[in-house]
């Protein structure tokens, strides 16, 4: 089964896309008529195009909708969903819902954090991967579970540390380099 968290779903950044950029940013505020209610909507569009918000689509932003930078840059820090810096190659999610967190999942949390060299929710992660936390994933009778590169992993046994590096090994994801 292939899930694709809210906040995972956005593409690579490349530079060619930051050097496209501009053309396609005037195009989703101009369909948008430059509304100013219609900002998170344009936010949302331009980070579909950069795979982020970067600092030049900001200003673009708030140039071609004549708001103010601080609102833009507003809007984008407040909202879970905008990311203001580059996604990763490769990204993790584990469920922090009830029914996971019952099962191990904050254990789940910390043995990520420290088999990719990540700190939970940084965006940055180590570079390569970065691990975020996510409220429910609708499997919950599956718990723990966890999404590796928008595929989902399930009934992750936590109390099981070798069977567990195992289906982590089998989900994708690498082990330390000194493991
Ligand atoms: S609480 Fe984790 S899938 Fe629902």
């Amino acid at each position: 089964m292939t899930v694709t968290p809210a906040s995972a779903a956005t593409t690579t950044a490349t530079a060619t896309a930051t050097t496209a950029a501009p053309a396609s940013l005037a195009q989703v505020v101009r369909r948008h008529g430059a509304r100013a209610d219609a900002l998170i909507e344009v936010l949302h569009q331009v980070q579909e195009l950069h795979g982020y918000l970067p600092p030049e689509a900001l200003r673009e932003v708030a140039t071609l909708m004549r708001l103010p930078l601080s609102r833009v840059y507003g809007v984008a820090s407040f909202y879970h969903l905008f990311r203001l810096e580059p996604p990763t190659a490769h990204r993790c999610a584990v469920c922090l819902g009830t029914a996971c967190f019952v099962r191990g999942g904050a254990q789940l949390a910390r043995r990520l954090e420290s088999r990719l060299g990540v700190e939970l929710d940084d965006p940055a992660g180590n570079g390569t991967w970065a691990v975020q936390h996510v409220s429910c994933l609708g499997a919950c009778g599956q718990a723990p579970v966890v999404v590796v590169d928008g595929v989902l992993v399930t009934k992750l046994p936590v109390d099981q540390p070798e069977e567990l590096e195992e289906r982590l090994d089998a989900a994708g994801l690498p082990r330390p380099a000194t493991a």
